[in-house]
């Protein structure tokens, strides 16, 4: 704990532990203690540029005298809904042009929309459109097998939102607008008698509020991808608004090539009504977005031309309050030393509150990691501040937090004599308004997981943003009156920054991706109209690590495994070995169920021990959990404790330092998974907690790890004579990472669940694999595939050739020619059939020639590596 040390009186200097921060030129001497109105200071501080946000970049908008008149009328007439909200929603800038959104959409099937960060566009479009007449419910005949059959088609509207705290913070808020309870229980129409009771709902992984007569509904994009797979033609929408596009995550991308091929097929499936589409965003490239949705391509290839669907553009300028944007005029050394003292700057120095509300400060930071500490040296020094200052009260706001931990930032704060500080990774960045904010402090950067093809590896480090990420958060600031955002970093840097982010889909491992679009029927994966398509060898990766799970068979369709692997809101490698798991043979599926739900909780359970006196401290309490063969079944022991644990859970968390948070969120995706697999079939109810533990039997963790080894054979590395540990795929050199705890220690093979580059290549949640085990062998096919999945890609120049197959099983031969790892390699992990085959003659690196081929394949210099897939672009 930091208290200001005895003599340490001097006011210019923060101290934080072992930290000394200069204050000078932050504090002012005399400090404002003033809670009542005042108006902001506009004045930057000292030695600061400010600037005044940026217009997102011009587009193609309708003038704006058109259907102005219209316009007028509507938003003379009273909005439906809770009066107390109406001068608020008539001052929006989305307000005036209401009608042009209308009349849009009643000619168009497509509209995207783009308007300044506060402007309305989440909240006030869905509520412009629901009472529209192509927007109600109609009965309609569709085909069904042989006969016809009587189906409804709309009736609702569905906005997606890139993230869970988007879409149910914003539903609070429509539902408050509307008049109407978002739990549906209330019973009673708004003053006005407009609307109908439960106009506004939610869905989002693991949360659902649909009230009966929801017309509006929030949801997260991954969640209208899984309404997709049981509802190809969205048949209960009338309208799908895509909100912030410009975020590009697989999901949205997915998304809007599914909602091209509705929009630009026969609608059939609708009984012939269209569907509409809004794609709407403060800083999206219209241009692009335009193009996508523009170009069809013909279903059938032959005689139909090229059609058009109807795309509009519309900008809405202006923004309720300004925001100053403040850059610093140098680099800065350190970022959260600079963040403390802009923090308590404004704190000491700025009202509480002024006529526009309460003056509260979000800042962005880059992860858990980084809030968390920064949390604590807060408190610390906001503890030792003048008592006639305002309190601070901090509040975490990072993804892996439970839904319920998130919201509580979005609450007033208690006590009026208190400042609300909100410290943020990027999932407040789009979308939300985080009530009482009025100040943002960026810190210019965010953590970005970006996937290696060639490397089978992900990294998550910390980098610059991109300008788009900026104008947003600077949109955090001034929804509520008049903001301020600090920037971190120069103006200068800021002209440097990219405009915008690299999809996600160009970064990321794409196999949830394809496994979906193989579910929804797409066979051939490199057509599906994406945006911005992967390289076809990401694609060829990802559908060659399918059918080594099991979920395409060899003509590469999605097989019933794959099909209930889909259903499960983990990865296909999780789902995999969830499946496994349930499969009599090993009978392990709560196990699994009790390390996937800790792995996949947050960033670490356990918290990390820095100093020799805490590792002393929890010594004797982490020993009951750690276990030898590694970090699974230590998570394993660790959550059937807690489970078991029947006094104070909190406090057998802070005995073993234990991360609360993350163990609850583990505890609800326990929950979650068990009921998943509850209603599949998978199992039977499981008995109540808290059940006796029963430490796992060696057999039985050696059951656990075969099925582990069904998703992640690949992710195995082998220890070489020279002690490093070298993957199977790919062949790089590993480190076991210190969280481990087999951190230091030499094993015959490891498995790892993850596999990260930060400041070295490390692989994570680590089990050891002894010869005894066995178990890949089993868990990988024992032929090289050899025309797997090429019926999936109609240009037979994009054929995968068996010397792909093969480099992608890399560890089936690549260790061949050379030989060094032959004695290290335990015959029992399934490579024998390789050494067995006698002396290898090839030259090195080259393919084996004995393979069941019934054409010849490419050479290797002929394999098509690089190339982008470009159909459906
Ligand atoms: N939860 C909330 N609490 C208080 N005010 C809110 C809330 N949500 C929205 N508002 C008000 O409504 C305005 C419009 O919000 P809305 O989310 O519709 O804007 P937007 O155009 O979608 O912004 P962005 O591009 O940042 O997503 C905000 O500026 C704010 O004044
Ligand atoms: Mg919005």
């Amino acid at each position: 704990m930091a208290k200001k040390r005895k003599g340490d009186d001097d006011p210019g200097v923060l101290r934080i532990g072992n930290k000394t921060i200069s204050l000078d030129g932050y504090l002012c001497k005399k400090t404002k203690t003033d809670t009542s109105s005042s108006a902001p200071n506009n004045e930057d501080p000292n030695h600061q540029q400010s600037t005044l946000v940026p217009l997102p970049h011009s587009l193609n908008s309708i003038p704006r005298g058109e259907g102005e008149g219209s316009a007028r009328s509507a938003h003379s007439r009273p909005p439906a809904g809770d009066p107390q909200y109406f001068s608020a929603r008539q001052a929006l800038p989305l307000w005036t042009r209401q009608d042009d959104i209308r009349r849009i959409l009643r000619q168009k099937d497509v509209l995207i929309l783009v308007g300044e960060t506060g402007s309305g566009k989440s909240t006030q479009v869905p509520q412009f459109l629901y009472q529209e007449r192509w927007c109600q419910k109609r009965r309609v005949k569709v085909k069904a097998g042989e006969g016809v059959q009587e189906v409804s088609v709309g009736g609702m509207i569905a906005i997606t939102q890139p993230r869970r705290v988007a879409a149910t913070t914003l539903a609070h808020r429509v539902s408050r607008e509307a008049g109407t309870p978002l739990d549906g229980q209330k019973e009673g129409e708004s003053s006005n008698g407009r609307v109908s009771k439960g106009l506004v709902g939610y869905s989002v992984r693991f949360d659902h509020r649909v009230p009966p007569g929801t017309r509006i509904k929030f949801l997260t994009e991954g969640m209208l991808l899984q309404e997709l797979l049981r509802d190809p033609h969205l048949r209960q929408y009338s309208a799908i608004i895509v909100d912030e596009i410009h975020e590009r995550s697989v999901d949205v991308d997915l998304l809007s090539g599914f909602l091209k091929q509705i929009i630009s097929g026969n609608k059939a499936g609708r009984g012939g009504i269209p569907l509409k589409v809004v794609i709407m965003s403060a800083t999206a490239n219209v241009e692009s977005i335009k193009r996508f949705f523009s170009e069809t391509k013909p279903e059938n290839p032959a005689p139909a031309p090229t059609s058009e669907t109807s795309v509009e553009s519309l900008q809405v300028e202006g923004r309720q309050f300004p925001v100053d944007i403040v850059h610093t005029p140098k680099p800065v050394p350190d970022i959260q030393e600079t963040l403390l003292k802009t923090i308590f700057k404004l704190h000491t120095e700025e009202a509480l509150s002024d006529r526009h509300g309460r003056k509260d400060i979000l800042a962005f930071l880059t992860g858990q990691e980084e809030i968390e500490s920064a949390q604590r040296l807060i408190e610390e020094y906001a503890s030792t501040l003048d008592p006639k200052l305002p309190k601070i009260k901090v509040f975490p706001l990072f993804g892996q937090l439970s839904i319920e931990a998130q919201h509580e930032a979005f609450q007033p704060v208690k006590g009026s004599f208190t400042r609300k500080v909100v410290l943020a990774t990027n999932i407040a960045e789009t979308s939300v308004t985080v009530p009482g904010v009025r100040y943002v402090i960026d810190c210019g950067k965010s953590k970005v997981k970006q996937f290696r093809p060639r490397l089978g590896m992900e990294s998550l480090l910390a980098k610059p943003i991109s300008q788009s990420s900026a104008v947003q958060r600077a949109g955090r600031a001034g929804r509520e009156g008049p903001g301020k955002c600090f920037r971190l970093y120069t103006k200068e840097t800021y002209e440097t920054l990219p405009k915008t982010d690299l999809p996600e889909i160009l970064r990321t491992d794409i196999l949830s991706a394809i496994l979906t679009m193989k579910a929804k029927g797409i066979d051939d994966v490199l057509s599906f109209p994406l945006m911005d398509p992967p390289e076809v060898e990401s694609v060829e990766k990802a559908l060659l690590h399918l059918h080594i799970l099991g979920a395409l068979g060899d003509d590469g369709s999605i097989t019933e495994t794959g099909r209930k692997m889909v259903a499960f809101p983990v990865t296909p490698p999780y789902a995999r070995v969830l499946l496994a798991a349930a499969d009599h043979k090993y009978d392990c599926l709560l196990e699994a169920i009790d390390i996937i739900s800790c792995i996949t909780a947050g960033e670490d359970i356990f918290l990390q021990l820095r100093s020799e006196e805490t590792k002393e401290e929890v010594e004797e309490y982490r020993k009951e959990l750690s276990r030898r063969e590694g970090d699974l079944l230590t998570y394993l022991t660790t959550m059937q404790l807690y489970a078991a644990e029947n006094a104070d859970r909190v406090q057998w968390c802070k005995n073993r330092k234990i991360n609360i948070r993350n163990m609850k969120q583990a505890w609800n995706i326990r929950k979650q998974l068990r009921g998943l697999c509850v209603r599949q079939g998978m199992m039977e109810q499981p008995l109540p907690d808290p059940q006796p533990f029963m430490p796992t039997s060696p057999d039985q963790a050696a059951v656990i790890l075969k099925c582990f080894l069904k998703g992640f054979a690949l992710k195995t590395a082998m220890l070489a004579p020279d002690n490093s540990y070298v993957t199977s795929h790919g062949k790089h050199i590993v480190a076991i990472h210190p969280s481990s705890v087999l951190h230091g220690q030499k094993k015959e093979a490891i498995m790892f669940l993850e596999h990260v580059y930060t400041q070295k290549n490390y692989a994570k949640k680590i089990r050891s694999v002894s010869s005894s085990t066995g178990g890949i062998s089993e868990s990988v096919p024992t032929q090289a595939p050899t025309r797997i999945l090429l019926p999936t890609l109609r240009d037979s120049s994009c054929q995968i050739s068996i010397y792909q197959t093969w480099d992608y099983l890399g560890f089936y031969w690549k260790s061949a020619p050379s030989l060094s790892h032959h004695e290290t390699i335990p015959p029992s992990l399934g490579l024998g059939h390789v050494h067995n085959k006698g002396p290898d003659t090839r030259p090195n690196g080259a393919p084996p020639t004995d393979l069941p081929l019934s054409a010849s394949p490419p050479g290797p210099q002929e394999t098509p590596r690089s190339r982008r897939a470009t159909a459906g672009r």
